[in-house]
C-alpha cells in the first residue's frame, strides 16, 4: 500500500479539481426534476465539464481491473440502486430518490463528490434515509485530524447509521485520491474506533458513506457496473473529497451550493 502525502502544490491543484466537481452539482441541480432522464442529466453535465469547465469526466472510459469500460461521464443512481448507475432512458419521477455521482479532472488531479436529489415531494422513508446518510457523511469527517484512526470514520458511520435504524453497505468504500482517481488507503464505512491505519496530514481521501434502509446486501446488474440492494430497499449516498490538514480536516469539494454542514 502506498500512500500519497500531498505537498502544497498538489493540495492546491486537489482545491482546484474539488471546487470544480461540486460546481458540476451545483450547475445540474435545477435540472434535476421529474420528467428528466438521467441520460439527459449525463448529457449537461458532460457538456458542462468539457465545454465550460474544461475538466475531464473521470467516469468516462474508466475501467478497472475486472469491468468493462464505464460509457458515460457521471453515475446516477436511481431509489434501490446503491451506486456506479449507469445513466440512459430512465426518466425520473416524483418521490423517487437519486445520487448524482461526479469525477472531474483538472491539470491532472481529482475531484469526486456526489450528492442526493429528491424528486418533488419523497415519502417519509426516503427523506429520513437521504438526512440520515448525510448526517453520517459528516460524523466521518469530523473524525478526520492527525493522528486519529480510519476505523475512528468507520464506525462512529456505521453506529450513526445503524443506531437509526439502516444498514452499511460494505463492498464499496472511499479511497485516496490525487492523480489517480482510486488510490490507497481503502476508506471503509465501518468498523472499530482505534483500529486501522493512523491520518497524517496531507493525505486525501474521500468519505461516501451508502446506507440502505433495508438489509446491507448488494448485488451487481448484468451491465457490470450499477449496484443495486439485494432486497431493493432503498439506498442513498453522499461524498466529500477531504484533506487532512495540521489540525482537523479541510473538505476540497466545496462550492456555493453545497450544503452547508448539519447541526449533529
Ligand atoms: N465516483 C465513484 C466513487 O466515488 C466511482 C465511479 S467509477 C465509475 O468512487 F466508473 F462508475 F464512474
Ligand atoms: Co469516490
Ligand atoms: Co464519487
Amino acid at each position: 500500500m502506498t500512500i500519497h502525502i500531498k505537498n502544497n502544490e498538489e493540495i492546491a491543484a486537489m482545491r482546484i479539481a474539488g471546487q470544480l466537481a461540486s460546481e458540476v452539482l451545483d450547475y445540474i441541480s435545477p435540472f434535476v426534476k421529474a420528467g428528466v432522464s438521467t441520460g439527459e442529466l449525463d448529457r449537461l453535465c458532460h457538456d458542462y465539464m468539457v465545454d465550460v469547465q474544461h475538466t475531464i469526466p473521470a467516469p468516462l472510459n474508466y475501467c478497472p481491473p475486472g469491468y468493462s469500460p464505464y460509457p458515460k461521464s457521471i453515475c446516477t443512481s436511481v431509489n434501490h440502486q446503491v451506486c456506479h448507475g449507469i445513466p440512459g432512458t430512465k426518466v425520473l419521477k416524483n418521490g423517487d430518490i437519486v445520487n448524482l455521482d461526479i469525477t472531474v479532472i483538472k491539470d491532472g488531479f481529482h475531484g469526486d463528490t456526489s450528492r442526493m436529489f429528491i424528486v418533488g415531494e419523497g415519502s417519509v422513508q426516503a427523506q429520513r434515509l437521504c438526512q440520515v446518510t448525510f448526517e453520517s457523511m459528516w460524523i466521518g469527517i469530523e473524525q478526520v485530524k492527525p493522528d486519529a484512526f480510519l476505523g475512528d470514520i468507520g464506525a462512529a458511520i456505521q453506529t450513526y447509521a445503524e443506531n437509526a435504524g439502516f444498514s452499511v453497505v460494505r463492498e464499496f468504500c472511499g479511497h485516496g485520491i490525487g492523480k489517480e482517481f482510486h488510490e490507497d488507503p481503502q476508506v471503509l464505512h465501518y468498523g472499530r474506533k482505534g483500529s486501522g491505519l493512523k491520518l497524517r496530514p496531507g493525505m486525501i481521501f474521500t468519505i461516501e458513506p451508502m446506507i440502505n434502509a433495508g438489509k446491507k446486501d448488494i448485488r451487481q446488474l448484468a451491465d457490470g457496473w450499477t449496484i443495486v440492494t439485494a432486497d431493493h430497499s432503498l439506498s442513498a449516498q453522499w461524498e466529500h473529497t477531504v484533506l487532512v490538514t495540521d489540525t482537523g480536516y479541510e473538505v476540497l469539494t466545496h462550492s456555493a451550493g453545497c450544503p452547508p454542514p448539519p447541526t449533529l
